[in-house]
């Protein structure tokens, strides 16, 4: 760990005294930590603390060494290999979900292009607002990734959710991430489809799956931070990508995403099948828009190709493909027969009877099943967690 330069934000919250602590953790793993604080952490900590603990000077303020003519909250963005802001304060989280730069240290988390945590500590109400929860899973989307608080005795002397996580979970989850993040493979590429596809009845009408494409985009943007070079397949979606190394392709039909998959699959090293592809296809192609009758409509419906299973067969050796299950009832034992017959490495189960899982939400709970019929479940996470997950688990167990 002894190369590891990590960057602490402290924001004005009781729990910043728990911080203090964090940078020991850190130091004594034999990584460099700098920190920057708010002016209201002040109130807490002391400079002088966190200057002896941390052996760096404390960054507060942005413009104090002007004269010295450095953007310091560029370079201390380029310094850091990872950035932990603990606690995070309601007020941060809504400016960082609002790219909101007032100070050294969100100016500096602006700047910041490698993996930020965020560990909120807040009162239970507070942590429960809308508007925190929203500006929660906006920072989820937005790469940052969110290290839940624990329920307990709050400093406000009710029992809820809303303490920082312990120093020792902040640090674990950090270190863990920094150390595989270094077992990162070069050179490989990675396919992954995304979304519904969409297809047409007619010149104004469509036969789709409700899927957001959350999923995908989370496995193609956790993918490309690990360094793959990664060819996204998305049916139509709303989403943005972030990372460079992702080349969107965009599709509408089940069809038109077979084709771009069998284009893209050859030179794929992992594949990742999340897209919620139709079925059915109407077997007629209707080019004007369908007038509205009294009588009774029935559309006749074809099947499409199984994606998934048409690139499967064509699949080498040293080639690793990841399938999807969304299932309903016997969610198990329907997923296994998916990863057989299909000829998978490792088929993704999301059970429609878990609450905040499947699609249209932020959050999934996954159960991963390899060929050999190894089970692991997951808890219920946002989907960029999900996709870490995922992907960890299937890169520690295959040779790529
Ligand atoms: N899939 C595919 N092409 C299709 C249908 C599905 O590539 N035409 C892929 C999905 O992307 C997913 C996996 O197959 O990775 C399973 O999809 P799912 O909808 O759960 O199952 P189906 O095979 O379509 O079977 P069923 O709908 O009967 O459960």
């Amino acid at each position: 760990m002894s190369s590891k330069k990590i960057l602490i934000g402290i924001c004005g919250g009781i729990a910043a005294y728990k911080t203090l602590s964090l940078i020991r953790l850190f130091r004594k793993a034999g990584c460099e930590v700098k920190v920057v604080a708010t002016r209201n952490a002040l109130a807490f900590v002391t400079p002088l603390t966190i200057e002896t603990l941390s052996n760096n000077k404390l960054y507060v303020d942005m413009f104090e060494h002007s004269t010295e003519r450095t953007t310091e909250h560029i370079s201390l963005a380029q310094w850091a290999d990872s950035a932990v802001v603990a606690p995070a304060s309601a007020n941060v989280i809504g400016k960082l979900a609002a790219g909101i730069a007032d100070d050294a240290l969100t100016t500096t988390l602006l700047a910041f292009t490698k993996p930020v945590y965020i560990a909120p500590a807040m009162n239970e109400n507070m942590y429960k607002h809308i508007a925190v929860q929203n500006n929660l899973n906006k920072l989820r989307q937005y790469h940052f990734h969110i290290i839940d608080p624990q329920t307990g005795m709050l400093a406000c002397n009710i029992k809820g959710i809303g303490r920082m996580a312990s120093p020792e979970t902040i640090f674990e989850t950090v270190i863990k991430d920094a150390t595989t993040t270094s077992k990162l493979p070069t050179n490989k590429k990675a396919l992954v489809t995304a979304g519904p596809t969409y297809e047409p009845v007619d010149a104004v009408r469509f036969i789709g799956n409700r899927s957001s494409g959350l999923m995908g985009f989370a496995l193609a943007e956790a993918l490309s931070a690990k360094g793959f070079e990664v060819n996204l397949i998305t049916g139509p979606t709303s989403l943005t990508t972030v990372e460079k190394n992702i080349n969107r392709i965009d599709v509408n039909t089940a069809e038109e995403m077979l084709q771009k998959c069998l284009l893209h699959f050859p030179q794929a090293d992992i594949v990742f099948m999340a897209a919620a592809v139709a079925d059915y296809t109407p077997a007629e192609k209707i080019e004007r828009k369908i007038k509205k009758e009294k009588t009774p409509f029935s559309l006749l419906l074809k099947p499409t190709t199984d994606i998934l299973k048409t690139i499967a067969t064509q699949k080498k050796n040293n080639q690793i493909i990841v399938g999807f299950a969304l299932e309903t009832n016997d969610e198990i034992e329907h997923a296994k027969q998916k990863l057989h017959t299909k000829n998978l490495d490792f088929v993704v189960l999301n059970s429609l009877n878990d609450k905040g899982a499947g699609f249209e939400t932020l959050t999934n709970k996954v159960t991963l099943i390899d060929k050999k019929n190894n089970i692991i479940a997951f808890p219920l996470k946002s989907k960029q967690d999900i996709a870490i997950d995922i992907i960890e688990t299937v890169l520690n167990s295959v040779k790529l």
